[in-house]
């Protein structure tokens, strides 16, 4: 999959990097990968903070052939290669049958105790119920080419999360109690993504991954808010659509069920508890 690895010390945004280099002709499948970011860019607007040396910073740029309405659903494929790589990375796959399980040390030992990985919809990967990975997708549309930059930020080796987002994020170090390759966890990451990126460009929906998806959904069959600047609600979440919609059925007083497929953009889904 990664056709190019550009590797930079520094840049404003991997994802603005990214997207300089497709306007100049860099190949489909470049990824763009920082030590640090000084204008690290988070959804609607926000900063994504990117201090040196600890975390991973990458944009994978891809010039799809289908439309730039499927765009957003590569967030959704690009969070479930995370958590993949995460769950892989941080041994909480099978491995009682494997070779490797001799070399496990004995359970109880805290950095092997068992992960909660999640997906808080649409892309945000959560460990433990905080948010350890966010996910931007930019499109620029020329033409009839689409230019396609994916940015992925992951806590990992950030002994201490920035006080403003501690209440809602955490780092892989602060979870697992170990430092972790971030070489090898984006290796994971860029293999899960080519395995399901080859199903996704011919099916071009989300139908093949969504059983799994759903598996990793935060507040899945449960109770959830639904933010929407329209007006706030409540309802139970029936996880995604193949088109990577959430759907919920409205909690009200109305007898008939109210199945509501909410649109990722502006709109936010918590748990009733807090962030997940
Ligand atoms: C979010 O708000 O959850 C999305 C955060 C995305 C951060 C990553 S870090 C690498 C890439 N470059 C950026 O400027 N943003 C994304």
């Amino acid at each position: 999959m990664i056709r190019k690895l550009i590797e930079l010390e520094e840049t404003d945004s991997t994802n603005d990097e990214a997207m300089r280099r497709a306007e100049s002709g860099t190949p489909h499948g470049t990824v763009v990968k920082a030590e640090r970011q000084n204008a690290g860019k988070g959804r609607r607007g926000r900063n994504w903070q990117s201090p040196g040396g600890v975390n991973l910073y990458f944009s994978l740029y891809l010039k799809p052939s289908f439309g730039p309405d499927r765009a957003s659903m590569l967030s959704l494929l690009m969070a479930m290669a995370v958590a993949g790589a995460i769950e892989e990375v941080c041994g909480n796959h099978d491995v009682s049958q494997s070779k490797e399980a001799a070399r496990l040390p004995e359970r109880g030992d805290a950095a092997r105790e068992v992960l909660d990985i999640q997906i808080k919809w649409p892309n945000d990967v959560v460990v433990n119920r905080r948010k350890v990975c966010g996910i931007l997708t930019e499109l620029k549309v020329q033409g009839n080419v689409s230019h396609v930059v994916i940015g992925v930020g992951v806590n990992v080796n950030m002994s201490e999360v920035p006080a403003e987002i501690a209440g809602h994020a955490t780092s892989l170090l602060c979870e697992y109690h170990r430092e972790i390759s971030r070489e090898v966890l984006l290796t994971h990451i860029m293999r899960h993504f080519k395995e399901m990126y080859r199903i996704f460009e011919k099916n071009t929906d989300l139908a093949f991954i969504r059983k799994e998806y759903n598996q990793y959904l935060a507040g899945m069959g449960e109770e959830v808010r639904v933010l929407d600047p329209q007006g706030e609600y409540t309802g139970i979440s029936h996880g995604i659509t193949a088109d990577g919609n959430l759907l919920i059925q409205k909690i009200s007083d109305n007898p008939e069920p109210e199945m509501i497929k909410v649109y990722a953009g502006e709109v936010s889904v918590r748990g009733i508890g807090g962030y997940v």
